[in-house]
């Protein structure tokens, strides 16, 4: 889909649709309502007082203009109360009119600066939360249904600017934003894709190519090279499946140093069957998205290359098929991590705290002076706080509060758990250093305790994704299946990092 900015009077665009909006509460049109209003006969504000328009958010009204204007339909989208609007409610109702009108047939749509001006929404901010709002909202993952889709596509969007000066900042949200929403949507291609079409082997090709776009520097350790650096605990949850494992790691260079400003480090388990310790066979297959964490921090950093900050980025996501072959890790095996602490398994499904354990040994290798990490982690989470948020857990205040901020700015909400030392017992096993399982409860907290052990003394923060990184339904830019969170959190993070520089 095009977006553009354009500067025509919205009474003479052609177009099949130009969407408006109304506040609940508001007394009056104004501005282009008002002249659009005139122009249907006072269609809007006739549907206004006989209360089919009452500006609830979301609630979408279309006014066919049967020749009034060269725009076929004019759409009023809700935003709710104008003293409560936010970025976030511009996404979705772009995203559930752009939906809406597609299935209506419409291919080309105009919109105005949806909510710039209020409520300290900058023109940037309303040309950004536009663009997502319309890219994430009409994505969908139709790469194995066979059948043409029912409804075409939308091809274009203008955003209508009012005056030659606000030209500019809304093409620059309308940049950014086209960036994170096509990074989220790679994200979310990934993370949909089937475990036989998205092996370790097809993620690291996905990192070569994302590599060759966007000029990142690729490394994909193979698994002699893993052995070499004594990930013993990353090659233990490989052993049970005949796809070998990938290591990769994707580095983004904005400035001079040779430092790391920023480790990002995602799970990356391209299916979870438990292992020997198998999971029970009803939703199952959700795990494929198990490399949600890895496929994010990959789309993370190839928006990051292409915003440019001063900040060095190096993506390390491992790949790692967790099933229970012939040649499988067992229950009460120990295996050696790669900063030497031995690790008794207790069940062969908590494999991701494993494979982080030598990610993280790895930046920490690497000396990255921060480190995030981003996994699908645990059932547990998602107990705790369901589908809307995702945990995170620290041992640094600074260093969470900017991810919390970096989430609330791309309103991916983030809610920090307790990481309390007597968590950490759970975790104390009688046979090696450490065990991979605690007892029943807490199971988001001990499993990020467990992790904790292998950040050291790195700031470091870790985000359970296992409840906000899938979704159920549809529901305004986000999609039934992968959401992409928290891609456009990270790109955030960096480039605050960056800023406070
Ligand atoms: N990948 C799962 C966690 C998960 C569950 C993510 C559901 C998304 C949806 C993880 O590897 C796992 O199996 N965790 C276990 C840990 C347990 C064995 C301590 C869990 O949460 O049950
Ligand atoms: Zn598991
Ligand atoms: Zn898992």
């Amino acid at each position: 889909m095009e977006i553009r900015v354009i500067t025509t009077n919205v009474t003479k665009i052609e177009t099949g649709a130009i969407i408006l909006n109304f506040f609940e509460g508001a007394k009056s049109l104004d501005g282009d309502e008002a002249i659009l209003d005139k122009a249907l006969d006072g269609a809007i504000s006739q549907l206004i007082s006989q209360g089919e328009i009452k500006g609830k958010l979301n609630e979408i009204t279309i006014i066919h203009s049967l020749g009034k204007l060269p725009a076929a339909r004019v759409v009023i989208a809700g935003l709710a109360k104008k003293q409560e609007l936010t970025v976030d409610k511009i996404r979705g109702v772009v995203a559930e009119a752009c939906r809406l009108l597609r299935k209506k047939g419409v291919d080309d749509v105009v919109t105005v600066a949806q909510g710039a001006g209020v409520a300290d929404i900058t023109m940037k901010d309303a040309a950004q939360a536009i663009t997502e709002g319309a890219l994430l909202g009409l994505y969908s993952f139709r790469r194995h249904i066979t059948k043409k889709d029912e409804y075409g596509e939308i091809k274009r969007l203008s955003i209508v600017a009012k005056n030659e000066v606000d030209i500019l900042p809304l093409e620059q949200g309308r940049d950014e934003g086209k960036v994170l929403a096509e990074a989220t949507k790679l994200a979310r291609d990934m993370a949909n894709e089937p475990a036989n079409y998205m092996t370790p082997a097809d993620m690291a090709r996905v990192a070569e190519k994302l590599a060759q776009d966007h000029s990142l520097k690729l490394s994909v350790f193979e698994r002699d090279k893993m052995q070499e650096l004594g990930m013993g605990a990353l090659l233990g949850v490989a052993q049970g499946s005949a796809q070998l494992p990938k290591f990769i790691i994707l580095s983004y260079k904005g400035t001079a140093s040779d430092e790391i400003d920023l480790a990002l480090v995602g799970k990356g388990i391209t299916f979870d069957s438990g292992g020997i310790s198998l999971k029970p066979g009803r939703k199952m297959e959700e795990m494929k998205s198990d490399m949600a964490g890895g496929a994010t921090v990959m789309a993370a950093i190839s928006a990051i290359a292409q915003l440019k900050p001063k900040i060095n980025v190096t993506a390390i996501a491992p790949m790692v098929e967790n099933l229970p072959g012939g040649h499988a890790l067992k229950p009460g095996d120990i295996v050696t991590a790669m900063t030497g602490k031995t690790i008794e398994i207790i069940s062969t499904d908590a494999e991701g705290r494993l494979i982080l354990a030598d990610a993280m040994g790895y930046a920490n290798k690497i000396k990255a002076k921060r480190i995030v990490d981003v996994a699908t982690l645990t059932g547990a989470c998602i107990v705790a706080l369901g589908d809307v948020c995702t945990g995170a857990f620290t041992n640094n205040q600074e260093l969470v509060q900017k991810v919390v901020d970096a989430g609330a700015k791309a309103s991916e909400l983030i809610w920090q758990m307790p990481m309390y030392d007597k968590y950490k017992e759970q975790n104390k096993s009688d046979v090696a250093d450490i065990k991979n399982v605690g007892s029943k409860n807490a199971g988001a907290i001990t499993a990020a305790q467990f992790l904790a052990e292998f950040a050291g003394d790195t700031p470091w923060v870790h985000l359970d994704i296992a409840g906000t990184s899938m979704s159920d339904k549809e529901y305004n830019y986000l999609a039934k299946g992968a959401t992409g969170v928290p891609v456009r959190t990270l790109v955030n993070l960096a480039l605050a990092i960056a800023q406070q520089k």
